[in-house]
């Protein structure tokens, strides 16, 4: 029986997303999910008082002033600006690669001395077709800064050498001559106080919602209780990888609660050194500035994927792009199914970007 005008797979926020505005249009939805909670990726563990960002540290931007004031609504925003820093070789760092940053590298005190120096390692070390990561990090940043902060840094994210990395990883390097560490050009930055349940939860209210769900596992009885599916899930999946697997790269998060109420003095510390397994630490109490005497910290390693891992940033060679491009075409000829979001779409997007995809992808099927 058709209880729904939709049944949504994944509580995502691209899903979630949807079903707000679906349900405010006056359609009836079902949202399911697979996981035990909803809110997807964007999921905060609260351990004993402290919101725990369970699946990698969440930090708000947007230069879009109707996706910041849309966010708004369910949640306030604090003024949480993120200004990583790196340790390399017993140094620490600050980011983005800034005038503090050359500060720290070189000593220098003036846009013009870091210019110069940068400038000419460009020189020396560039190349006009880079053809891989190495290459193109030494042509648009130089030698120290690349040596100092990318190289190892990167080959622990990707397991791979810099030299046997493509090209296109990195498009651009940020650099700025001004002494500012936030990390984002955007208007707009924060973390909602409170975490990213409350606007999950507002974004779900009065929907129907139903977790521990695998869409898989029970696709009959679902199917028939909607008009249509939006479906957030992954798009091998979906078609039972009829052309294979499309390949992510994977991390593992360790977790440890400490009676010290302040760690490391930051959220977010890279650790760039090969001989540290780990490519980050968050201590995510000073997401939200919090005084509690304890803390806790995730050490972020970067694995290899397998099925069986959750999968979080898709690697896009020509070879994932080709199978992606054929389940998109099947995709493309469902009447009854709308897909969307990371995993269906098989894209980084920042949630922002999600946020704007959904409600790009529902005033299409509702107006
Ligand atoms: P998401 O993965 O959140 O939701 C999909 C849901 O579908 C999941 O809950 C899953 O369980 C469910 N599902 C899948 N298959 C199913 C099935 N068969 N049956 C039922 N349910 C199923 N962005 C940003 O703006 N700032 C940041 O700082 C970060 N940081 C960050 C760190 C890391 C490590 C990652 C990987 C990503 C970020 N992001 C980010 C990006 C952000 O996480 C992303 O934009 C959103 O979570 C995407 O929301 P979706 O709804 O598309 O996917």
């Amino acid at each position: 029986m058709q209880m729904y005008d939709y049944l949504i797979v994944g509580a995502g926020l691209f899903g979630c997303v949807f079903a707000h505005e679906a349900t405010k249009k006056g359609k009836k939805c079902l949202v399911i999910d697979k996981r035990d909670h909803v809110g997807g990726n964007v999921y905060c563990e609260n351990v004993d008082g402290i919101n725990v960002h369970k699946y990698g540290a969440h930090i708000f931007h947007t230069n879009d002033k109707y996706i910041w004031d849309y966010v708004n609504q369910f949640a306030e925003f604090n003024n949480y600006v993120n200004s990583p820093v790196s340790i390399s070789k017993g140094k620490l760092y600050n980011l983005p690669f800034n005038m503090n940053t050359f500060y720290q590298l070189w000593g220098t005190k003036t846009p013009e001395e870091a210019k110069t120096i940068i400038e000419g390692q460009i020189k020396e070390h560039g190349r006009k077709n880079p053809e891989n990561l190495e290459e193109q990090a030494l042509s648009l940043i130089g030698k120290d800064v690349y040596e100092t902060l990318i190289k190892e840094y990167t080959e622990k994210q990707w397991g791979k050498k810099a030299t046997e990395l493509p090209a296109f990883i990195i498009k651009r390097l940020p650099v700025r001559y001004t002494f500012n560490n936030n990390y984002f050009n955007d208007a707009y930055q924060g973390i909602p106080k409170g975490g990213y349940n409350k606007i999950i939860d507002g974004l779900l209210e009065g929907i129907d919602v139903k977790t521990n769900v695998d869409f898989f596992e029970e696709k009959e009885t679902y199917t028939t209780l909607a008009k249509k599916i939006v479906y957030t899930g992954k798009i091998d999946e979906f078609y039972n990888y009829e052309y294979g697997n499309l390949e992510y790269r994977s991390l593992r998060f360790e977790n440890s609660r400490l009676d010290t109420d302040n760690f490391q003095g930051n959220a977010v510390v890279n650790y760039n050194d090969a001989d540290v397994p780990y490519t980050r630490i968050i201590e995510h109490k000073h997401f939200e500035f919090g005084k509690q005497e304890h803390t806790v910290i995730t050490k972020e390693y970067s694995e290899q994927w397998t099925p069986e891992k959750e999968a979080y940033y898709p690697i896009n060679n020509d070879e994932n792009q080709k199978k992606y491009q054929a389940y998109k075409t099947l995709a493309s000829k469902e009447s009854n199914i709308i897909f969307g979001g990371r995993l269906a779409e098989y894209k980084y997007y920042d949630m922002h970007q999600i946020i704007a995809s959904a409600l790009q992808k529902v005033k299409k099927e509702l107006n």
